[in-house]
Parts: C-alpha cells; structure tokens; sequence
C-alpha cells in the first residue's frame, strides 16, 4: 500500500513563514436579530482573564509535533488509504462531518472570512482544529487553497487522531485541554488501544490509552479564544460536571456507538460494548466503536454529501429532549390560560444545545388552538423572512463583541450576552400566558413543540452569499394538552 506522492510539497514548505497580519479587527455590521429574542441570562462557565495572545509552535492553535518542527505532509493517509484493511471503519467514517471538516461549505465559508476579516494567523488557528495536518506540516498559513494538497484537506482524518503521541493541554498555556492541543507524531506506529496488533506491511501500533478519555476530545472540542481567553465551545466543561462525568461515561460511549446504544447509556448511565472486526485480516471479534461521530447536524446530507449521517444526526436529537405541558390555568374570569412548558436534557452528555451555541438555533414554538381550530395565541413563529420572532424562547447564547453588541463572528466575541442552556438531565422551564378575548368558547388544546436547525437563515446567508442554502427545521420533542 502506497501513499500518494506530492511533488510541490517541497516549494510549498518555502512559503511556510509567509504570514497574515495578526489580531482582530474592530466589530463590524451586528447581528440585531438575535438581540431580539428572549434569552435568559445564565452563569457562565469561568474564564479566565484576557492574557496576551496564547499559541504552541504553529501559531495560536496548540497542535504540536513532539520537536516543533514541521512534519512531512506525505505522513497523514486519508482514510481511503485505510479502507483495503479497515473497510468498517471508513464506510463509517466517510461523511461524518469530521471527514468533512476542512471541506464543510458552512466552514470554509466562515474560515474564509474569519481569513479576510482577522488575518492569516486566526485561519491558521481555525486550521489547527478542521485541517490539523496542514497547520503541522507547515503549510498553514502561507499556502493558497488551490495549492494545498488533497490529503492535508482531509481534515479530522484517520491519520490525525491515530497519529496523536500525547495530549499537551494540561502542560500549555490554558493548563487544560483545548485549542487544538495534541502532540502528532506521524510515522508508522498508530496510536491505538491495544498496541498488541497482528503484524501487518502498513504500519505498527502504539500504546495511546488517552484515546478513550473525554479529555482526547476535549482537545479540539473546547475552543478558547486565543486573544481574550473566552470560552467559545466547552462541551467538555458542561459534561465534566454532569453525572455521566461522575459514572465514567465517556464522548466515545455516545459518539461512538449507534444512537440506539447511545439512548441505552443515556438511560441506563453504564457504557454498552460492539463486537466486530478490527480489521480485514482479523481472525477474531474484538470490542470496536462505530467511527461515525454524529452530532445535531443535520445538514450532513448537504454540507458532507451524506444523507445517512443527516439521518443519524436527526434520530440523536429527537433522543435528547422531552417536553411537558405542565400547571395549566385558566384564569377565573375565563379571560386568560396560563401553563408552563418545561423542557428535559435526557439524552445529551453535556448542555442542550452545546458548543456553538450562538450559531445553533433551539426555541420553544407553542400554540393554542380552540375548538374550532382558531388560533387565539402563539410564540416562536418564525417571520416572513423565516427568522425567529420577537420573543421567541430560544435555548443558546448571543454572542458579543468589544462594544457590547451581538455578533455572529466568533473572532469578534469577547463575552456572551446572554446565555441559556439545559444542563444534562437538567430542566428548564417557561411561563405562557395567553390572552383568550377572540376564543370560541368550549376545550382549548395546547402544542408545545422544540424545534432546532443549525443556524438562522440570515446568517447561513451573510456569510455563504449565493451558496446560501434554507436551514432544515428538525421537531426534537412535542406535547399536547387539552384544556375544558
Ligand atoms: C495492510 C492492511 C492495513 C492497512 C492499510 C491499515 N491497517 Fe490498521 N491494522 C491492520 C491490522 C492487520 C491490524 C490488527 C488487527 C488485529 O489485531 O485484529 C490493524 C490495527 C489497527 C489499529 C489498532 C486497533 C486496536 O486493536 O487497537 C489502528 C488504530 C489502526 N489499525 C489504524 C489504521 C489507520 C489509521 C490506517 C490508515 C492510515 C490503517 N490502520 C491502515 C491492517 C492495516
Ligand atoms: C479548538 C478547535 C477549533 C478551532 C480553533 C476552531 N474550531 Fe470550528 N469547530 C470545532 C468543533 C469541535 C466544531 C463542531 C461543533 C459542533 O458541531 O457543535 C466546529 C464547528 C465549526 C462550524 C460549524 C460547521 C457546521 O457545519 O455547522 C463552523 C462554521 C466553524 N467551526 C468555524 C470556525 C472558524 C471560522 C474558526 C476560526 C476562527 C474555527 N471554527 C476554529 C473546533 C474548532
Ligand atoms: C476523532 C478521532 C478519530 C478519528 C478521526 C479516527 N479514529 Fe479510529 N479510533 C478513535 C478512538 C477514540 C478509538 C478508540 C475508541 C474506544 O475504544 O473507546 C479508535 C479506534 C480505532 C480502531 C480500533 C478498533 C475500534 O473500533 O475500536 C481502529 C482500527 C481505528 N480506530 C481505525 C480508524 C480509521 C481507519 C480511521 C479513518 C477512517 C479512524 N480510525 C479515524 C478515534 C478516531
Ligand atoms: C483534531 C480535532 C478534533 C478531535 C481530536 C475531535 N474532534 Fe470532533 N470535531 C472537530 C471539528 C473541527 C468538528 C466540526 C467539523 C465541521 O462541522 O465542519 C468536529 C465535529 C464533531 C461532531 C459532529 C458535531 C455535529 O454538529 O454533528 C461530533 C459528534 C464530534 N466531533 C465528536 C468528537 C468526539 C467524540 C471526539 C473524541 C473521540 C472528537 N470529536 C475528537 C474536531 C475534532
Ligand atoms: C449520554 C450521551 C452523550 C455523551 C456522553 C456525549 N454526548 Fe455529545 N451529544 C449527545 C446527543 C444526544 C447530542 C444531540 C443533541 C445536541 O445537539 O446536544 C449530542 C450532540 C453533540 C454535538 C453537536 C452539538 C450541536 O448542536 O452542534 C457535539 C459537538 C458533541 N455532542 C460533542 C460531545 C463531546 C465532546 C462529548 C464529551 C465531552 C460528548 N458530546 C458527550 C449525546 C452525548
């Protein structure tokens, strides 16, 4: 089995220095639409103060080789490379938004703009998580897209997490995980579990016991930003202080199984084992984990080309949450019904929503109907351009910026606005009051619906132009209740 050549590799390595200006630039047009909306303030995770700008030997993102030096770019294999011996695994793989997340049209438009906007240097920081291999190949930043090879633009490729030597977060500049921090050391030992694997002509393998860990994770899933220390994404802090953190129940026992088997650990809080080939040339089973890493987008099947992955990403959201309708009242003069709508994480290992919460959108759509199916109160209606209504009850956070206003730009963002999240196995819950002047009289029903997609419309459309496409609106969870 051969790796492909590449002949420029050499020439692009000289660009290697060629940088970017640094820093943010000033806060530009604000995103007034999220404002808008009701969001209740909530703690946030701590943060630590701002600092002077934070990075490894690669710039701002801490991902490393073990002597700081740039690694041959022919020594990340993409998953095709693996597919003759490991065909399970990369039939999963291929499509997962990590195979996907240099590639992801969301992303690159967002990186592209992060480039123009902030510099070369942040690029190259949003590079060291979605295209790891180009940042410590040296090629990131200096190196023009269109020159990049294929296999560094493989993004969270099979050669990147079986390639990791350590985890350097706990030793870096933040003293956790996060940013990127992951020592790569590409040759031919594959970080692995179980070291003690069959020989074979491709490669050896290592002892990585860390692979297991939330922690591993946690490595590219906290995003902290670099200049002002915020705290971006922290999946990881929301599940450390859940009780899935408390039973040992890692990222990999969800993300690395099948939704079904990830219901059954959400419910039963203990890991569930899959037995399968670790390889072609296995003579036995062994325990094994799915390698799809499905999450809440839903957008798969257009950002990816996978519609197995969107469908997967679907039936895990409609796993995490139930609503209630719950202490219904009709006021005494009949004038007006008030009832509580409250929203359950059941099956998410940290908040919902998580990670992007300013770009996510989760919201309460509710309505009361009378007998005759008039509508006599509603909220979270999308508008005429299919954004969110005023007063929307939307779970998420907004994101701002050095003035105080709302951005959808992470690089502007040096606080969060306004915050609210459902911890795991937490509830929260909302009071609606509804006036009943215009209702026919006689049982009034009650819909209470959770509804979530990836991002708004007018975001999906400022940063995309004309590939803009239309979020898909995913029902998670709905209630009725009838009223006499
Ligand atoms: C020529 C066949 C072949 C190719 C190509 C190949 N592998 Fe393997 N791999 C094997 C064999 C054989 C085993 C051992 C299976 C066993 O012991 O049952 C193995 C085991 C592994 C393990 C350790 C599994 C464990 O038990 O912990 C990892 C990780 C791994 N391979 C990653 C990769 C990656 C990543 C690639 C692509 C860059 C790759 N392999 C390409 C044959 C191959
Ligand atoms: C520390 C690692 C890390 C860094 C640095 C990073 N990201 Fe990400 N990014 C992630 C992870 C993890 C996700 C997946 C989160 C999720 O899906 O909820 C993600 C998801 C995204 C998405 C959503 C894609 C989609 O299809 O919905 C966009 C857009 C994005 N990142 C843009 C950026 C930009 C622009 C930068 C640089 C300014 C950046 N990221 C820097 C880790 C990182
Ligand atoms: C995001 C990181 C990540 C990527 C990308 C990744 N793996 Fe893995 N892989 C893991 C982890 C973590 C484990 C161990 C999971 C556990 O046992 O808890 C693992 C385990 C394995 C194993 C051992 C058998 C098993 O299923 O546990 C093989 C073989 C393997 N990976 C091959 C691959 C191949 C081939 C690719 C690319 C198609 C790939 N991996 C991509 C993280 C990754
Ligand atoms: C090298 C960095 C890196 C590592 C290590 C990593 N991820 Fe990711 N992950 C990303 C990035 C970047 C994305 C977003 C890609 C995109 O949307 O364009 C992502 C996306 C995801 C998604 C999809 C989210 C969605 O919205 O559907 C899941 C699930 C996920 N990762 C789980 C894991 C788990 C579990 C581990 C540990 C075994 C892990 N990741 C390790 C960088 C990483
Ligand atoms: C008990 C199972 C479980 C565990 C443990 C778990 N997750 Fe999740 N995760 C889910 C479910 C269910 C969803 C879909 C609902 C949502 O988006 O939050 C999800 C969604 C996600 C998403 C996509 C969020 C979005 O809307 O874009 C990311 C990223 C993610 N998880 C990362 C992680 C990481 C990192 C860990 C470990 C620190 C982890 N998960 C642990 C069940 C789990």
């Amino acid at each position: 089995m051969h790796l492909r050549s590449y002949l420029l590799i050499a020439c692009l390595l000289a660009a290697l220095l060629a940088a970017g200006t640094l820093g943010f630039q000033a806060p530009r047009a604000a995103d007034q639409q999220a404002a808008e909306q009701t969001v209740t303030p909530q703690r946030e995770p701590p943060t630590r103060p701002p600092t002077r700008p934070q990075g490894g030997p690669f710039g701002l993102s801490l991902m490393a080789t073990p002597d700081g030096k740039p690694a041959d770019a022919l020594h990340f294999a993409t998953s095709e490379d693996c597919s003759a011996c490991h065909a399970r695994h990369v039939e999963e793989f291929d499509g997962s938004l990590h195979s996907f997340s240099h590639h992801d049209p969301l992303y690159r438009a967002f990186a592209e703009l992060a480039r123009k906007e902030a510099g070369e240097q942040v690029y190259a920081y949003c590079s060291g998580c979605h295209a790891p291999a180009a940042v410590v190949s040296g090629l990131v930043p200096g190196t023009p897209e269109a020159e990049l090879p294929d296999n560094v633009k493989a993004g969270v490729q099979c050669d990147i997490c079986h390639q990791v030597r350590e985890l350097n977060g706990a030793a870096g500049p933040w003293g956790e995980p996060g940013n990127g921090s992951l020592t790569l050391e590409p040759g031919k030992a594959k970080a692995s579990i179980r070291p003690e694997i069959k020989s074979n002509l491709f490669h050896t393998a290592r002892r990585a016991d860390f692979l297991e860990s939330s922690e591993f994770c946690a490595s590219c899933h906290t995003v902290i930003h670099p200049f002002n220390g915020l705290r971006i994404e922290h999946t990881y802090d929301e599940w450390k202080k859940s009780v899935y953190a408390e039973k040992g129940i890692q990222c990999q026992d969800c993300h690395m199984r099948t939704v079904e088997d990830a219901v059954r650990v959400a419910q039963t809080l203990e890991p569930v084992t899959v037995m399968g080939k670790t390889s072609e040339l296995s003579g036995t089973q062994r325990e094994i984990s799915p390698h799809t890493f499905v999450g809440g987008n839903i957008e798969a099947g257009r950002l990816t080309g996978s519609e197995a992955h969107g469908q997967m990403a679907e039936a895990r959201l409609k796993s995490a949450a139930v609503i209630a309708v719950e202490s219904v009242e009709r006021a005494a003069d009949g004038r007006e019904l008030s009832f509580t709508v409250a929203v359950t994480n059941v099956g998410a290992g940290h908040s919902l929503p998580t990670s992007l919460t300013e770009l996510r959108e989760m919201w309460l759509h509710v309505r009361v109907s009378d007998p005759q199916g008039g509508l006599v109160f509603e909220s979270g209606a999308l508008d005429g351009h299919g954004e969110l209504s005023k007063g929307t009850v939307r779970f998420g956070s907004v994101l701002h910026d050095a003035g105080g206003k709302p951005t959808f730009k992470p690089w502007e963002g040096v606080s969060f606005g306004k915050k609210r999240l459902i911890p795991a196995k937490g509830t929260e819950r909302e009071r609606f009051t509804a006036a009943l002047a215009a209702a026919a009289p006689g049982a009034l029903s009650i819909e209470a619906r959770l509804c979530y997609r990836i991002a708004a419309p007018h975001v999906v459309k400022a940063v995309m132009g004309e590939q803009a496409f239309e979020p898909r609106i995913v029902e998670m969870a709905s209630a009725r209740a009838s009223v006499p």
